[in-house]
């Protein structure tokens, strides 16, 4: 399904579901990477003469308006990208949306105010979800899917709408999937998969599915103090779920079982309180003094991580090392990435964090093999789950 199977879209309303959420400090974007991402397909649409309602969300509001997760500010930033100013809706359904869609001239851009300020956006009601979809789908005669870091959700404006008018799938989503092929339909090997991130529950269906299918498995980040503590050491006071100490232990042994390396780090850097960069020191992995909290992975186990994918040829990598915001704590994070930029195959950096990370560590889009603009929709995808708003375009 491409936007060509929609015909001519001269003069006709055209929604598009894209993922616009972005991080923000106050009004002020601090990583633009998913409005970029978003572009070509709203450009292709506006100079097939479409007038292209943008629908987006932004951090997870309640179901209600609130000021703090306007699109207003990305709005901004998509017109200053596109070079022509966006209308912009403070409503998604309402009076200012059906005014804002009814005076755009052929060509020209609107984005929707936060779809989540719709409790019907995300309600697990397939008729509440529904009753806004045809709020929704009353604004447009034709919807383009293009947000690829949502599809993994099943609600109104990526799934339900699909249902309701002539659908066709974005560039970027068919762009996502088909670099995302190559790390599950005959992977070039040696693949490496690289961990991080806070949780180990956020990140269990994909490590479940990778331990066959991944040579080597690098993991840091937060979660790494679970696998730690499974082996029975001191953490500290690093970050823990208990809860997940026997799967971590499931996932060691059978790591050893189909000959999978699972490479954990050998040292950490620790601090007395979480972002004390002053305190923060260097010590072995086995040997983290009671009351400190582990906030990177440390210097030897960046060279370990280094070394482990120097000769890959398929990379994924989905969530920092460390708290790389602090400059004490992003070097694992930034030798991680720094290894992929020369990795001699396909590296791939998922999420919205680490993509963010690697940008805010200096490092250039194009020095990785691809950067997705979907952080759990990766993940899901890695993991052989169902994408709602991709089957429902089939
Ligand atoms: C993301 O940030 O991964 C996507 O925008 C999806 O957001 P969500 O996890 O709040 O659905």
């Amino acid at each position: 399904s491409s936007l060509a199977e929609l015909g001519d879209l001269r003069g006709r309303r055209v929604l598009v579901r894209s993922d616009l959420n972005v991080p923000l400090d106050g009004d002020r974007i601090t990583d633009d990477g998913r409005i970029r991402a978003s572009l070509p397909t709203i450009s292709a649409l506006s100079a097939a003469g479409a007038r292209v309602v943008v629908m987006a969300h932004l951090g997870r509001p309640s179901g209600a308006p609130d000021a703090a997760y306007s699109l207003a500010p990305v709005a901004a930033r998509l017109g200053e990208l596109l070079g022509s100013a966006v209308a912009f809706a403070s409503d998604t359904v309402g009076p200012s949306a059906q005014s804002v869609v009814a005076g755009l001239a052929d060509g020209q851009v609107a984005l929707l105010e936060n779809v989540r300020f719709n409790a019907g956006e995300t309600s697990k009601d397939d008729a509440v979800r529904g009753a806004f979809a045809d709020e929704l789908a009353a604004l447009g005669d034709a919807f383009v899917s293009d947000g690829f870091g949502v599809v993994h959700r099943k609600q109104a404006s990526v799934y339900d709408i699909a249902t309701r008018l002539p659908s066709a799938m974005g560039g970027l989503v068919a762009a996502e999937l088909s670099v995302l092929r190559r790390l599950t339909e005959e992977p070039e090997r040696p693949y490496v998969v690289v961990l991080g991130g806070s949780k180990v529950s956020d990140k269990l269906g994909v490590i479940d599915n990778l331990l066959g299918k991944a040579d080597k498995l690098l993991i840091g980040g937060g979660m790494l103090f679970t696998f730690l503590k499974a082996q029975g050491h001191e953490i500290g006071t690093s970050l823990l779920e208990e809860d997940q100490i026997p799967v971590c232990l499931d996932y060691l042994a059978r790591a050893k079982e189909a000959g999978v390396e699972l490479l954990l780090p050998v040292d950490v850097v620790v601090a007395d309180a979480f972002g004390d960069e002053a305190s923060a020191q260097v010590v072995a992995a086995d040997a983290i003094p009671a009351g400190k909290v582990g906030l990177d992975i440390g210097p030897e186990s960046s060279r370990l991580f280094a070394a482990a994918l120097a000769d890959a040829r398929t990379v994924f990598w989905n969530g920092p090392m460390g708290v790389f915001e602090q400059a004490a704590f992003a070097e694992g994070t930034r030798a991680v990435a720094a290894a992929l930029t020369t990795v001699p195959g396909l590296s791939v950096v998922g999420g919205g964090d680490s993509a963010a990370a690697v940008r805010q560590l200096g490092f250039a889009d194009d020095q990785f093999g691809h950067i997705s603009t979907g952080g759990g929709a990766s993940l899901e995808y890695l993991e052989g789950k169902a994408l709602p708003g991709i089957d429902v375009l089939s």
